[in-house]
């Protein structure tokens, strides 16, 4: 696994720091407030799972799961969802947790199905933003780190299921891909 990585972009101090940071903001923002936290499976687990224990306000935990058609390495902005919500969310905080936002279709499409069904409010909260490849415009309230446009994996996200468990995020070696 370890031998697939080019550069680690990202160390395990880096984003425990980060993330320590982030969620002392998100608990001064959501002061006296619940927060229901919507984990975008499967990426945003292991950040999820960091961030919720970062955080000193109520939080619910609650998972979607979308697929988007297309190329394995980009997204095509054809949303299915293959897990919806179990809760209801009317009059909820909602605060949506992504590993990354690419070109931003999948929060687009997102974004739009959450606010009808009636929030009392939506935030969106990324470990990684990758704003060169951006397709639609998608604002976004945490931003873990801003990287350039490479294929990262690690710390959750995958290259066909593999490398999630890595606790860094590292930049993949091309081979990788080919094999
Ligand atoms: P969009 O383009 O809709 O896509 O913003 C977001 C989803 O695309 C995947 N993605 C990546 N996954 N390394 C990954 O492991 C990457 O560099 C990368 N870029 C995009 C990811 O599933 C994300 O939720
Ligand atoms: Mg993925």
């Amino acid at each position: 696994m370890l031998e697939d990585i080019q550069e680690i972009l990202l160390s395990s101090e880096q984003l425990s720091a980060r993330i320590r940071e982030m969620g002392r903001q998100i608990s001064a923002d959501y002061a006296g407030k619940e927060i229901l936290m919507i984990g975008v499976l499967r990426g945003a687990v292991i950040f999820m799972a960091d961030l919720a224990r970062a955080i000193d306000v109520p939080v619910a935990l609650d998972f979607m799961a979308v697929s988007s058609y297309g190329a394995s390495t980009t997204s095509s902005g054809v949303v299915r969802i293959l897990k919806d919500l179990d809760e209801d969310v009317e009059g909820k905080h909602l605060l949506i947790v992504e590993d990354i936002i690419d070109s931003g279709l999948t929060l687009n499409y997102l974004l739009d199905n959450l606010r009808s069904r009636k929030p009392a409010s939506i935030k969106i909260c990324t470990l990684l933003n990758k704003p060169e490849r951006r397709k639609v415009d998608v604002q976004v309230d945490y931003n873990g780190f801003t990287i350039p446009d490479h294929f990262v994996v690690g710390y959750g996200l995958d290259y066909a299921e593999k490398y999630r468990n890595l606790p860094f995020i590292g930049i993949l070696k091309p081979e990788a891909y080919k094999s």
